[in-house]
């Protein structure tokens, strides 16, 4: 599903014009694009499960009796899709009693599909994953993001840019969280923080980077994430990544 779901991005990517765009606030895009994989993903579920329940980014809760929900962001990272970039996902959850259980987060461009179940790995095209064993701060990269600059907050994640990006080998924007907590499973990324995010843009990924040895949590170390923020990074540097972040 979610490479049938990357193939419509695809198709849909090569005949994007401007008509296509609308705008959730001044920066925040939306495209036709968007709403039509969520629209796949929807409907393949409910044709194959009809009591289950989804969370989706663009159509919200889709009720069921069934105590299984799909967590499905349908175009994790629509500024890199609308401004001709690779780095973006079609990020799936699926979420049994309360837990995830099972995710996959599939980048077209790429033709990467990072998958994970609950006590069984995760793994990329098919390959097992593991973090990074990084352990020094000033030999790791790290990625982060900023939602709250496109909404304009000002309690933003500069300040903990300038603090923690100094330290660093170096940093990376890449514009998909899902696709940032993967590449931190894989060892591609040894770090990754960001503040606003929303349990669609998350709840895939973390399954992939906690099933590949990794830690994620919130700014204080617990699990009440995305809603405190998001600290992900292999086991040596989560607490002195955490460090720079408790408040
Ligand atoms: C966005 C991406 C981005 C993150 C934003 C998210 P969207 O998801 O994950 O990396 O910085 O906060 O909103 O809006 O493209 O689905
Ligand atoms: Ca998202
Ligand atoms: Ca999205």
């Amino acid at each position: 599903m979610a490479r049938e779901a990357g193939h419509i991005c695809l198709e849909e990517r090569a005949r994007l014009t401007l008509a296509d765009l609308s705008f959730k606030s001044a920066k925040d895009l939306v495209t036709v694009a968007d709403r039509r994989v969520e629209m796949f993903l929807v409907s393949t579920i409910k044709k194959n499960y009809p009591d289950h329940c989804i969370l989706g980014e663009e159509t919200g809760e889709t009720t069921g009796t069934a105590p299984i929900r799909w967590i499905i962001d349908p175009i994790d990272g629509t500024t890199s899709f609308v401004h001709h970039q690779p780095f973006y996902s079609v990020s799936i959850a699926l979420e049994k009693n309360g837990c995830v259980i099972a995710s996959g987060v599939y980048a077209p461009v790429l033709d990467e599909l990072f998958v994970a179940e609950k006590g069984k790995g995760a793994s990329l095209n098919g390959t097992p994953i593991r973090v990074s064993d990084t352990f020094k701060m000033e030999h790791a990269v790290m990625a982060t993001g900023f939602a709250c600059l496109r909404a304009g907050w000002a309690d933003n994640n500069l300040r903990y840019l300038n603090r923690i990006a100094p330290g660093l080998r170096d940093v990376r924007r890449y514009g998909s969280a899902a696709l940032d907590l993967c590449y931190t499973a894989c060892g591609r990324l040894d770090g990754y923080w960001e503040m606003n995010l929303n349990l669609y843009d998350i709840a895939a990924g973390a399954l992939i980077l906690s099933e590949a040895g990794g830690r994620v949590s919130d700014f204080n170390g617990t699990d009440r994430f995305p809603e405190n923020g998001t600290a992900a990074a292999n086991p040596h540097l989560h607490p002195k990544l955490l460090d720079h972040l408790k408040n």
